[in-house]
């Protein structure tokens, strides 16, 4: 295994690996590309900042894992990387510690005027007037997210008899009741707070989030710091609000972690150059983890902090392909020039909080221009610009159906066709269990099917039999549920070869079926 290193992260980690018998290539001088290029046989890449980008990853046919030794990922392609069965790990925790320090010295800085203070006495200036300072002691701190920094810094902040105000969407509120801050709306941190913390990633919720609305309610005084990523403040919108009343802004970061002045310096009260990971006992730490979550990685197989899972823990990523298949089942029934203009699913059992994992599949099982490794996101917009509507109905698991899925198609304005297709895992198997009335299928899909649905009378198989015998098409295995209801029967022939499609139309005549198509999947 040949892991590259374009960074300067501690020494553990070169030692660790090393010992483990990993080839590493440590060299914090080269960018990632060039050492890219002059390693095309790299296993592993583990960065901190630098951007692990598409081409990147295109140069390097045997990566398999890229470890982000720190918090934000947004440095890497995760979407790409997944697309390329490339892993992504981040090491999370590792610097909290050092970015809720960073963060109190922020607001210490801030409130005692400590940068421009020492400016002005080093240059031979005695200015106690103007640097009279406030205190942190009993003033409201606001965080907005409290995952592991902001809580952190929650504890961090403990002995300063501050009363803290948090925003967190999923933190409940006997946890919040535990480590004693109470949790309210973003207006309330903005309107209440002397300092506002910033503790989210930036991503397409996030970005621009603090806004014109939110940075209006600021106090007089009060001082927003961001050590989190830059693009999370709407930068024109505080730069607009600054001009009218008197906040303090202080930030660790900025669009491009590089050299050059910086657009922010005008508005900006201290700026560090994002130092909140960098102190050496953060950078051990995330050498030490970044070296051994690698090693779990490859030698046990442990994937818990990796971001860009395809699956969620807890969900069989069988089932995915099962919704894709059910899905590509029901598009073939509807027909070839029949796309649908709306999908209704339902998830039963433990797969019912899973369902936005389904997507993807279902959409890739509706079109084969949408890409299976996209994520829901993406196969939302997919359906959207394509006017499918789609519904995740809700489901009522009385019916203790087990762990399986119902996945319905319709299609045409006037005359609607519907198909429903219903499935679920036997023995770790995919197993369609209905194709609309058709409830005992009890089909493995996998191979070449052909599907013949027609008015039930005797001799059809043994038709449908002898057309395929004749061009020498071997039989598998034969299902054959009726619907007594409406008299149909629906013939799904298993074949050793995929039936051509002149011969599907020669059966489907000869034997005068409303619909016949082979479904292949492996
Ligand atoms: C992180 O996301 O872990 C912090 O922002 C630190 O980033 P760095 O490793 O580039 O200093």
């Amino acid at each position: 295994m040949k892991v590259l290193i374009p960074t300067k992260l501690d020494k553990f980690v070169v030692k660790y690996l090393t010992e483990n018998g990993y080839e590493v290539i440590l060299n914090a001088e080269k960018p990632v590309s060039q050492l890219a290029a002059e390693n095309l046989d790299a296993n592993v890449i583990i960065v901190r900042s630098e951007k692990v980008t598409p081409e990147i990853m295109d140069l390097l046919p045997e990566l398999k894992l890229v470890v982000r030794a720190g918090a934000g990922y947004d440095n890497i392609d995760i979407k790409y990387a997944r697309r390329k069965r490339i892993d992504v790990m981040n090491t999370p925790g590792a610097n909290s510690n050092a970015v809720a320090e960073e963060v109190v010295a922020m607001m210490l800085a801030l409130a005692r005027h400590v940068v421009p203070a020492d400016i002005s006495t080093r240059a031979g200036g005695w200015e106690k007037k103007a640097f009279m300072g406030t205190e942190l002691t009993g003033k409201t701190i606001g965080i907005i997210g409290l995952g592991n920094i902001g809580r952190l810094l929650v504890k961090r902040l403990s002995g300063f008899d501050v009363k803290v105000l948090a925003f967190d969407p999923i933190l409940s509120s006997s946890l919040a009741k535990q480590i004693d801050v109470e949790l309210c709306s973003l207006e309330e941190i903005f309107t209440k707070s002397d300092y506002i913390s910033l503790h989210i990633p930036e991503n397409n919720e996030t970005r621009g989030m603090v806004n014109k609305h939110y940075l209006d309610m600021m106090k007089d005084g009060a001082a927003i710091v961001n050590c989190a990523r830059a693009g999370i403040i709407n930068e024109a919108d505080l730069r607009a609000v600054k001009a009218t009343k008197k906040i303090r802004f202080a930030t660790d970061v900025y669009p491009k972690d590089e050299a050059g002045l910086k657009p922010v310096a005008d508005i900006a009260d201290l700026m560090l150059p994002h130092l909140g990971a960098s102190t050496s006992e953060a950078n051990f730490n995330a050498a030490k983890r970044a070296a051994e979550q690698t090693v779990a990685y490859f030698e046990k197989g442990i994937t818990n902090c990796v971001v860009n899972k395809g699956v969620p823990d807890g969900l069989d990523e069988h089932f995915q392909s099962l919704a894709y298949v059910l899905t590509a089942l029901g598009r073939q029934y509807l027909g070839e020039n029949r796309p649908p203009h709306k999908i209704e699913t339902s998830f039963y059992g433990e797969l019912k909080e899973f369902g936005s994992w389904m997507l993807a599949p279902i959409t890739a099982g509706i079109s084969n221009e949408f890409d299976p490794f996209m994520d829901a996101a993406d196969a939302k917009s997919f359906l959207e610009e394509r006017g499918i509507d789609y519904k995740n109905r809700e489901v009522d698991n009385n019916k203790h159906y087990g762990q399986s899925m119902t996945i319905d198609l319709f299609e045409g304005s006037e005359n609607i066709n519907h198909v429903s297709v219903r499935g679920t895992l036997t023995e770790n198997h995919l197993m369609i269990s209905r194709l609309n009335n058709f409830d005992s299928l009890y089909l493995e899909p996998t191979g070449h099917n052909l599907f013949v649905e027609y008015s039930d009378e005797p001799g059809v198989i043994g038709k449908i039999a002898s057309i395929l015998g004749d061009k020498n098409i071997n039989i598998i295995d034969i299902r054959a549920p009726q619907d007594l209801s409406s008299n149909r029967s629906l013939a799904v022939v298993k074949t050793n070869v995929r039936v051509p499609d002149e011969l599907v139309s020669k059966i489907k005549i000869t034997v005068k079926a409303t619909v016949a198509f082979c479904l292949s999947y492996f």
